[in-house]
């Protein structure tokens, strides 16, 4: 029974492990997901087109994280985990 039990959660593992480095977060849907309302690539929204960004990625991902005091964007850090940061941050940077 014990030893069932480690197997159930061995091959649960395994599963998480390799579905993670399979798929890995999309950058592309992240920012469809929580971004596109303000964001998109050649317009401007609500917040500046992609194409009109910063073109350094550590100021990008400094600011997905962080957000930028008094305006409408609003920190990440907490709604998105490391992995999903550095995605959508490869997103921006690739349709830069
Ligand atoms: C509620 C609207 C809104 C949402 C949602 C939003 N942003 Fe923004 N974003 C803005 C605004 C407005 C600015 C401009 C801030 C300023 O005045 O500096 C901005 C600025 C930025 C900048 C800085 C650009 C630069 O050149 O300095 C980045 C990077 C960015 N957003 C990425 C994202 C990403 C990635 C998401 C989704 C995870 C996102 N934003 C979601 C409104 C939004």
């Amino acid at each position: 029974m014990k030893k069932t039990f480690a197997i159930m959660i061995a091959a649960a593992c395994l599963g998480l492990g390799s579905q993670a480095a399979i798929a890995g977060p999309d950058g592309a849907t992240i920012f469809k997901k929580k971004c596109a309302m303000c964001h998109a690539v050649d317009v401007k929204r609500t917040g500046p087109a992609v194409k009109t960004m910063n073109k350094d990625a550590a100021v990008l991902k400094d600011v997905v994280t962080n957000g930028r005091d008094g305006t409408m964007m609003k920190p990440y850090g907490k709604k998105l985990d490391a992995e999903e940061i550095d995605a959508v941050v490869a997103f921006l940077v690739s349709n830069q």
